[in-house]
């Protein structure tokens, strides 16, 4: 439908400021690519700009903002647009950790808090969330998706874009949420980032469309492109995804962004010039264009040459208007400017304790030999590790707006949360690694380097040394921030080298070893499970790490995180996901074990360290009476499956509960088994709880060799526990 008010101004656009609203150049805080823009300011005034990405603080924001409203000829106001991943100010975990929460409340309430943060200082636009389902832990990014399930994904995506945008953009406390990196971004070659990414039609639409398509249906408002091609033609130049699929498919009515210089880096994929890939960029259904200036500087000359139509200009446009609008920009251009705000809303004690909070529902206790964890509060603690006294490291990937020094350390919260009767001595015990060169490429633009002057045989002599003193070590090891997000991918995913001597010396001691497993992605921990009597993986936990990763060690909450992606036993495994195939030759060893003519590996079982779902509490839960309301289903019924859980240790908790289906028999061929329900819920003591879920046709939906999303009849299995392996297990028929 057409807004009056949208085509008035567009009637009213000279060529050049309709071009000038589809560009979004950089405002030079954050620079990750080929080009930096400058003479911002002249550029404002003269309609030549969109939006700005990257600009932060209420202040700067009112005074560039102002010159688009008083110095431009139509007074069109500036989109503010900034990776606003896991937080603003107050951080919280990197996204695959607050994705191992399971608790769906609570992660809408991390995007309502950043969007409420990030408004507060002049932010109306989020690049976020990334939805890229990924099933390579070599990828960097991985740190900032959901992990590897279309279904837990998808929930993902709905809960952020809810808690981004709200239920009413016009208020000046949501902010227009653009989901990334559309699409199938997390399944790069090799796993090394932009690399080329090919998949059939049938993977992509049952195994990595679902999430984008879960964030258009709960309302984005915009979609970046991603940098990979698909089917040979990049994202951002692709017609059949930007405008057959995002618009015609899926009724998509938002605009389109590139990815930083997405663009231009069509010349390096080969497809033409500056001139081309812009032309090919906006043919294909892409409405801004950010950083790389490809459309300001060409797109006239196009026009001119008759390789693109006026027309498709005008509906970019269009769409940019209308997010302007649809945020009130053009009642109120000021409306995200209030420096009281600012001041009031961010970082506040109360948002602080509710990261603290978040961080401790994200942690996922791997292993836990004669109950090590819960830590004692008497006793000495030898707190030893490189990542046990670093606030820079904390917050993880993409937290452009943290303040890294105001993070807490794990040494600060274990001295803050451990109380007067336990003593704490601390040794870094080594470097993140021996090869400095990896060192300064793991850190953000060098922040977090913290390499000692000391030598190998110093660092680990100190370690030993109060080693001996203590009751039991925690041992603070794993990943820098940046060992994982961008442009870190890895080949050997295995704790860095110094990390792993220092972790061996340690247990060679003989006493008690907590590993706290600081982590972007999932690392290889085949000799760590083995080894090491507890791991908490507590992944870049945010601004109040340390705090939280205290409350956890002490039992001052209990952890229930499951995994949302699949550990394996080597890098040679992956890509490795619970939710495969069963193929031809099915291995039925059940310690996934060699056998000849199989589909398995000569050198390594089948199975992973930690499967997906996978994750330990301080008490323990029985699994029983799983029933099924009917063994059939037709038309419209509803089959209701029915579980007790009962709390049988020694500590309330909660529990992941997990719901399965296995497809038995298809037109083509289904996963061994898909996640179709969870929930989380707490028990105390002894408690039971009877858990029912609903499953109807529509879970048992996919997409079949014509694309066609459909039900076929057959037989069906339901699997329910607390992780992907589980095998309890009824079956019923879909007639
Ligand atoms: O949003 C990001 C994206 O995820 C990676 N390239 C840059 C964008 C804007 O900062």
């Amino acid at each position: 439908e057409t807004n009056p008010f949208i085509e008035g101004l567009l009637n009213k656009m000279t060529l050049d400021e309709k071009i000038g609203q589809l560009n979004l150049p950089g405002a030079g805080d954050v620079i990750t690519g080929q080009a930096k823009s400058s003479d911002i300011a002249n550029k404002i005034a003269a309609g030549k700009v969109g939006g700005l990405l990257s600009l932060t603080t209420v202040e700067k924001i009112r005074e560039v903002q102002k010159i688009a409203v008083e110095k431009s000829r139509l007074k069109i106001p500036l989109l503010f647009g900034l990776d606003v991943i896991h937080g603003y100010k107050t951080t919280f975990p990197i996204p695959l950790g607050l994705s191992t929460s399971w608790d769906i409340p609570l992660i809408e309430k991390t995007a309502r808090m950043a969007a409420q943060e990030a408004s507060a200082d002049g932010i109306n636009w989020t690049f976020s969330p990334m939805v890229d389902i990924s099933r390579d832990p070599r990828w960097g990014r991985v740190s900032e998706g959901s992990g590897e399930d279309p279904y837990l994904g998808s929930e993902i995506a709905k809960a952020m874009v809810r808690g981004y945008q709200g239920d009413d953009l016009t208020k000046n406390n949501t902010i227009m949420s653009c989901v990334k990196h559309f699409a199938l971004y997390g399944a790069p070659e090799a796993g090394r980032d932009y690399n080329t990414v090919d998949m059939s039609r049938i993977r992509m639409y049952n195994e990595y469309l679902p999430p984008y398509k879960a964030a258009i249906d709960a309302g984005v408002g915009t979609v970046m492109a991603s940098f990979n091609e698909i089917d040979g033609i990049p994202a951002t130049g692709n017609k059949w995804l930007l405008t057959d699929l995002l618009r015609k498919q899926w009724g998509f009515k938002g605009f389109v962004v590139s990815d930083y210089t997405g663009v231009n880096e069509m010349i390096a994929h080969g497809m033409g010039d500056l001139q081309t890939t812009s032309a090919l960029a906006l043919n294909a259904g892409l409405d801004m264009d950010m950083v790389g200036e490809g459309f300001l500087t060409t797109l006239s000359k196009s026009l001119a040459e008759g390789k693109i139509k006026i027309e498709q200009i005008d509906n970019a446009v269009r769409r940019i208007l209308k997010a302007k609008y649809d945020l009130g920009l053009f009642d109120d251009p000021y409306k995200y400017c209030d420096v009281n705000r600012a001041k009031k809303e961010i970082f506040t004690k109360e948002n602080r304790y509710f990261a603290r909070e978040v961080a401790t529902q994200s942690m996922v206790l791997l292993k836990n030999e004669n109950q090590l964890l819960p830590l004692k509060r008497t006793g000495t603690i030898a707190l030893i590790g490189p990542l046990a006294n670093t606030s820079e490291n904390m917050a993880g990937t993409w937290s452009v707006s943290t303040e890294q020094s105001k993070s807490i350390a794990l040494l600060e919260g274990i001295r803050e949360v451990a109380g007067k009767k336990v003593k704490i001595h601390y040794a870094k015990g080594s470097n993140l690694t021996y090869d400095a060169e990896l060192e300064k490429r793991a850190t953000m633009f060098g922040k977090g380097l913290n390499r000692d002057e000391r030598s190998d045989a110093e660092l680990l002599n100190e370690a030993l040394e109060i080693a001996s003193k203590a009751d039991v070590i925690v041992a603070a090891l794993g990943e820098s921030s940046e060992f994982s997000g961008e442009s870190s991918s890895r080949t050997n995913l295995e704790i860095p080298d110094a990390q792993k001597d220092l972790l061996k010396a340690l247990l060679k001691t003989g006493k008690p070893v907590v590993l706290v497993l600081f982590t972007g992605r999932p690392l290889v921990l085949k000799e760590e499970s083995k080894t090491v009597p507890a791991i908490l993986n507590v992944w870049f936990p945010g601004s109040e790490a340390g705090l939280a990763v205290s409350d956890v060690l002490f039992g001052d909450v209990n952890p229930s995180g499951k995994l949302t992606a699949t550990f394996p036993q080597n890098v040679g495994q992956i890509p490795i996901f619970y939710n495969h195939k069963n193929t031809g030759r099915p291995l039925q060893n059940k310690d996934g074990k060699f056998v000849k003519f199989t589909s398995s590996y000569i050198d390594e079982s089948n199975e992973p360290v930690y499967p997906f779902g996978y994750g330990l509490s301080y008490t323990t839960f029985n699994y029983d009476n799983l029933q099924l309301s009917s063994d059939k289903m037709s038309g419209n019924d509803t089959i209701k499956v029915t579980v007790d859980v009962t709390n049988t240790g020694d500590f309330e908790g909660k529990e992941v509960v997990q719901l399965y289906v296995r497809d038995l028999v298809g037109s083509v061929t289904r996963p061994v088994k898909e996640l179709k329900g969870f929930q989380k819920v707490a028990l105390k003591k002894g408690e039971t709880k009877s858990l029912t879920f609903s499953l109807t046709q529509e879970d048992l939906k996919f997409y079949n060799y014509d694309l066609d999303f459909v039900a076929e009849f057959g037989e069906f299995e339901v699997f329910v526990g607390g992780s992907s392996d589980t095998t309890q297990k009824a079956t019923f028929t879909l007639e």
